[in-house]
């Protein structure tokens, strides 16, 4: 498994309401290399789900990638033709959401919607890609896919649709998942089970995968580097053990102080006063100003992104500082 190869790299891109409307991502830079599992984490609203559309060429009208380049190892998606960007999509990336039910087809078999991927991606037809998609369906570890091979979504509990939709996602046999927070609507228990599949599947394959949530547990265990994102911005950055042992940024920070006392599920930003600022009310200076306790004038300038230890970035002028303050803020 080779860990140094970047995949993808996101480069500097801005994504924006319209050609002259509000900013939605502001020069977010990731990279994602070969092999790798990379988290992106943050609270709701912070642009998780824009960085993934982004990628993908899914963005909703009338948002738009403004500036930057998106490279799939040596392709700049921004530049392809957008024939040659849907050839590509469902073959060397796919993405599962969140909800399946939004994504699956309700009116088509499960069969029917994993051959739909086999025979664009992979030409096969009939018999053969009835028997892949029954090959896929077990490795996803669905109890019984002989059956559920011609099976509707609604026929489906929650988990299974989790889990058609990662066959569906793996059939084009992509090198690069990306995956947007895609056990937020499963009990814990299923929860549980969708990540370890993910996990074994990407060990097994190699897969890059790009995996969005608001949840730290999941970042720590499923995760080799993180990105924390904040109102459209990546603030931090690094390898997980780097970052969860000594977080630079105060939101970082934040949100791994106020982690034990949450229980499983709810929410842990209600333990950091305050909201994300909304679309075109960041202003000029630290997006996270009103909510830190370090601000001071020097945050009146956004601080860039900037190396903090060993392939490790922060966007902070005061890196490391502060924990017992914002501890005790997080109480
Ligand atoms: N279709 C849309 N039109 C306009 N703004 C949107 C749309 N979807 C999301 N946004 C805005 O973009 C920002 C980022 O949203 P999103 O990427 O969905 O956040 P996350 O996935 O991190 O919860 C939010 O402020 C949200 O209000
Ligand atoms: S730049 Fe200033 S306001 Fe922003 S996170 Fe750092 S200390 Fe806080
Ligand atoms: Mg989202």
């Amino acid at each position: 498994m080779s860990h140094d190869t970047p995949i993808l790299q996101v480069q500097q891109v801005t994504t924006a309401l319209g050609a002259g409307g509000p900013e939605i991502l502001s020069a977010v830079d990731i990279s994602l290399n070969s092999g790798e599992v990379l988290g992106v984490v943050g609270e709701s609203g912070s642009g998780k789900s824009m960085l993934a559309l982004s990628i993908m060429g899914l963005l909703p009208r009338p948002i738009t990638v403004r500036s930057g380049d998106i490279l799939l190892q040596d392709r700049n998606l921004l530049q392809l033709p957008a024939q040659e960007l849907r050839a590509l999509r469902g073959k060397d990336m796919a993405m599962i959401f969140q909800e399946p039910m939004t994504s699956l087809n309700p009116v088509m078999r499960v069969g029917q919607q994993i051959g739909e991927v086999l025979r664009w991606h992979r030409s096969m037809q009939g018999e053969a890609a009835r028997q892949e998609g029954i090959a896929l369906l077990k490795r996803v570890e669905m109890p019984d896919p002989q059956r559920q091979i011609d099976a509707y979504p609604h026929e489906l509990s929650g988990g299974m649709r989790q889990r058609v939709m990662i066959a569906i996602a793996l059939a084009g046999r992509p090198k690069l998942l990306i995956a947007d927070e895609p056990t937020t609507a499963l009990d814990v228990t299923i929860q549980a089970q969708i990540l370890e599949l993910i996990r074994n599947i990407q060990r097994d394959d190699g897969m890059s995968v790009l995996l969005i949530t608001h949840d730290l547990g999941v970042i720590a265990e499923m995760c080799d580097r993180v990105a924390v994102m904040y109102a459209g911005r990546v603030v931090e950055q690094g390898a997980v053990l780097d970052i969860f042992d000594r977080p630079a940024h105060p939101y970082t920070r934040g949100l791994l102080a106020s982690r034990p006392k949450i229980s499983a599920g709810s929410s842990w930003l209600s333990t950091i006063e305050g909201t994300v600022p909304a679309v075109g009310q960041m202003g000029t200076g630290c997006s996270f100003a009103p909510r830190c306790p370090l601000a001071g004038p020097a945050c009146a300038q956004r601080p860039p992104l900037r190396e903090v230890g060993v392939a490790h970035q922060a966007a902070c002028v005061r890196p490391f500082e502060g924990g017992h303050a914002l501890k005790a803020q997080t109480q």
